[in-house]
């Protein structure tokens, strides 16, 4: 993926930002946001995770993006060429390969999920039904030992094919569409969720912080949703960053992007929780389903006297999701295809198959989870929990913390001062900021909230 060719920059400042926010959106935002907002207690969970996002995501992707854009090359290459040709360094071209390979397994999954929606919103299939069916046949089909594996499989392959084919760009570009398209269909939707009767409970799950739902894993959960929903610590913006304009402001588009994608999660938020209050016997902790039951019945709810307006928004809402997926997917693949590709002198299309049945077999071990294999588990999760568990609670965190240590105090502070100010032609007031915390903030933070999840405070609190 190295960059050698001026026809290869991104030919806007926009474009750039359009494409590390593609990789950024995704179901991380409307599916995972949610999930974790609910099974950490609301508000409290939010306000830390905005923290983090904030004081640790945004400056770990302008990091990503400095190394990225300076090396003008690949994850292994970059950091080996800064670091002034130590070899220690190559091995942080692991962390893209490993990565990408455990988080598409199991995002394919969920993306496989929604793209069976997609087919059941064309079959109008959500009609007519009571809200507590829509969990029971989720829970139905999630369960199923064959039919969720083959969407996640049909997931893998649409990503594989637009990796194989290098078309990323032209996806990319319809993607300049779809996620304004998304974005409003979410704003509309915020609106029907907050008619629902009893959307005010969920307002105030929403808005108003209960501490005392605070435990000591809700630190954790909040950093690994803020770098999952970034897309950041393994590698995938630098690979993004080597196409971006030597005129791009790194922090002006980190922080574009950030907010793009907060901004995201919380209206998702403001759609599934009013709706989950609304609904009878769904409570807001009810895991990875909740948005596959609230959200068919938010569109029968609201359109439900206008059939035909209730069929075209779930239908397009989906498709769009799939969408929205499938920019993450690729970015997936491309991270440890591209891995394959150079290491081994590859092909395209078959390093991007080679890495596609990996994923496929980890995939089914992770859509088995939720049913047949509900009972295996390894450190006493299920292989989706766990992989997810992997990804953004251990490896993001881990890699984050090697890329800033990298940027602070390994390469020399000039190149990252010229990066920031474009070689003295624009001002980055937030330099000493960003320069103190990947230094010092980021590294310290994140190694005292994984003591404190190995349990080293506890006597603190004893
Ligand atoms: N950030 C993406 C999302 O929110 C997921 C992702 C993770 C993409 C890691 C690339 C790498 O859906």
């Amino acid at each position: 993926m190295a960059n050698t060719n001026n026809s290869n920059l991104f030919a806007s400042k926009i474009g750039a930002i359009l494409a590390a926010a593609g990789s950024a959106v995704g179901l991380g935002n409307v599916w995972r946001f949610p999930t974790e907002t609910g099974a950490n207690g609301g508000a409290a969970f939010i306000l830390i995770y905005v923290l983090f996002m904030l004081l640790l995501g945004v400056p770990i992707m302008v990091t990503e993006f400095t190394i990225g854009r300076h090396a003008q090359s690949d994850v292994t290459e970059s950091f080996y060429k800064m670091s002034g040709g130590k070899k220690g360094w190559r091995l942080m071209g692991l962390f893209p390969v490993v990565s990408g390979i455990l988080v598409l397994s199991y995002y394919a999954v969920v993306a496989g999920w929604t793209l069976y929606y997609v087919v059941e919103a064309l079959g109008n299939g959500f009609a007519g039904k009571e809200a507590i069916d829509y969990a029971n046949d989720f829970a139905a089909f999630s369960s199923d030992s064959v039919q969720p594996v083959m969407w996640t499989a049909i997931i893998i392959a649409m990503t594989c094919c637009i990796v194989a084919l290098g078309v990323q760009k032209g996806i990319e570009r319809g993607a300049k569409i779809m996620m304004p398209m998304l974005f409003v269909f979410i704003l509309v939707l915020v609106g029907c969720s907050l008619s629902l009767p009893n959307a005010d409970k969920g307002l105030t799950f929403l808005l108003k912080p209960d501490f005392s739902k605070v435990t000591s894993s809700v630190c954790l959960n909040a950093m690994g949703q803020a770098f999952f929903s970034l897309s950041v610590g393994i590698g995938c913006l630098c690979t993004y960053a080597c196409y971006f304009r030597k005129d791009v402001d790194l922090m002006k588009d980190g922080l574009s992007v950030a907010s793009i994608d907060t901004l995201v999660a919380l209206l998702s938020g403001f759609i599934i929780f009013p709706a989950v209050y609304s609904i009878q016997g769904l409570s807001p902790d009810a895991g990875p389903s909740l948005v596959f039951i609230t959200l068919p019945n938010v569109f029968q709810q609201v359109f439900g006297s206008m059939p035909v307006l209730a069929y075209i928004f779930s239908l397009v809402f989906y498709l769009l999701l799939v969408m929205a997926a499938l920019t993450s997917s690729i970015s997936m693949l491309e991270m440890s295809a591209a891995y394959f590709l150079k290491k081994f002198k590859l092909s395209r299309p078959v390093s991007a198959v080679i890495v596609s049945a990996i994923c496929l077999v980890l995939g089914t071990f992770c859509s088995l989870s939720f049913g047949a294999w509900k009972d295996v588990t390894v450190f006493g999760m299920g292989f989706f929990d766990l992989f997810d568990f992997l990804v953004a609670k251990f490896l993001m965190p881990i890699g984050g913390t090697i890329m800033c240590v990298f940027l602070g105090w390994v390469v020399d502070e000039k190149v990252l001062k010229a990066e920031m100010t474009n070689n003295g032609t624009i001002k980055s007031p937030l330099y000493p900021a960003f320069r103190f915390i990947i230094r010092y903030f980021a590294p310290v933070c994140i190694m005292l909230i994984f003591a404190n999840e190995l349990g080293l405070f506890k006597w603190l609190t004893e």
